[in-house]
């Protein structure tokens, strides 16, 4: 694991961003899943950025996005399809042909994952996973007691997953409980994660992840395991680890291998 300790939360959106950038560069065809969330609207405007002023194309990129409301469609004001259309999808210059979509309200939602997992194979699997963190530590809507195993699948939305998200629902649409998600296999399997973890609020789940044995109880821990995970996190976020001293010398405001 590789951990990125920035000065500040637009540093560390930067950074990510720059990932992003080099994976394209090295790969202009690249295999990219992308994450929902507060987190990454920031990343998702960065990138925006690098397209419009530094001529970053998306034009060989295919998408695969995490997760989905169960019942929700992709024109769903509250949809994740939605969310990637507004803040990415529609500010560069991605062949809509190219995005994959879980579909929330497939007639059937198990025979929907099957065919993502396979549409995932098809195209060789995922160059670049990008994540957010849940303050439990989930990672997609992998909840706590997931199967590190698991695969694409419909899981149901923890307690604190569904208040920490409550701020995006009003009283006239009501929260979905369930939702379609990447399992952590499938996550697994990607050639390189890079993680964005930013605030207060994730303290505790980053120093899990980091720190704490591998569980299903802090789904994130897995990542230990990834040969090629980067964490990318702000001071608050990583408050909580015991060994910051050391994270920051080998990886100096992240900027050195
Ligand atoms: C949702 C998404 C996750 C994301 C998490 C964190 O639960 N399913 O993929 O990582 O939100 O969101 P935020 O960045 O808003 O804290």
């Amino acid at each position: 694991m590789k951990i990125f300790l920035c000065v500040d939360a637009a540093q560390a959106t930067a950074l990510a961003g720059a990932q992003v950038q080099q994976q394209i560069m090295r790969k202009p065809e690249s295999v990219l899943g992308f994450a929902t969330g507060g987190t990454m609207e920031a990343l998702y405007a960065e990138l925006i950025r690098l397209h419009r002023h530094q001529a970053l194309s998306f034009a060989g990129v295919r998408s695969f996005n995490l997760d989905e409301y169960l019942g929700l469609s992709g024109t769903h004001s509250h949809s994740y399809s939605h969310y990637m259309h507004q803040h990415l999808f529609d500010h560069v210059n991605i062949q809509p042909q190219h995005i994959h979509l879980l579909q929330g309200d497939a007639a059937d939602p198990v025979v929907e994952a099957q065919a993502y997992e396979q549409r995932i194979q098809s195209v060789d699997g995922i160059d670049l996973q990008l994540l957010g963190l849940g303050e439990n530590g989930h990672i997609g809507f992998n909840e706590p007691s997931s199967s590190l195993a698991s695969r694409t699948r419909v899981k149901r939305l923890a307690p604190d997953t569904l208040a920490a998200n409550q701020r995006y629902f009003s009283a006239d649409i009501s929260q979905p409980t369930h939702a379609l998600t990447m399992g952590i296999g499938t996550i697994m399997d990607a050639r390189q994660v890079v993680m964005l973890a930013l605030g207060t609020k994730k303290a505790d789940a980053v120093a899990h992840m980091i720190e704490g044995p591998i569980s299903a109880r802090w789904p994130a821990s897995v990542l230990q395991m990834h040969p090629q995970t980067t964490v990318i996190l702000d001071a608050p976020a990583a408050q909580h680890l015991a060994c910051r001293d050391y994270y920051t010398a080998v990886h100096p405001m992240g900027l050195v291998e």
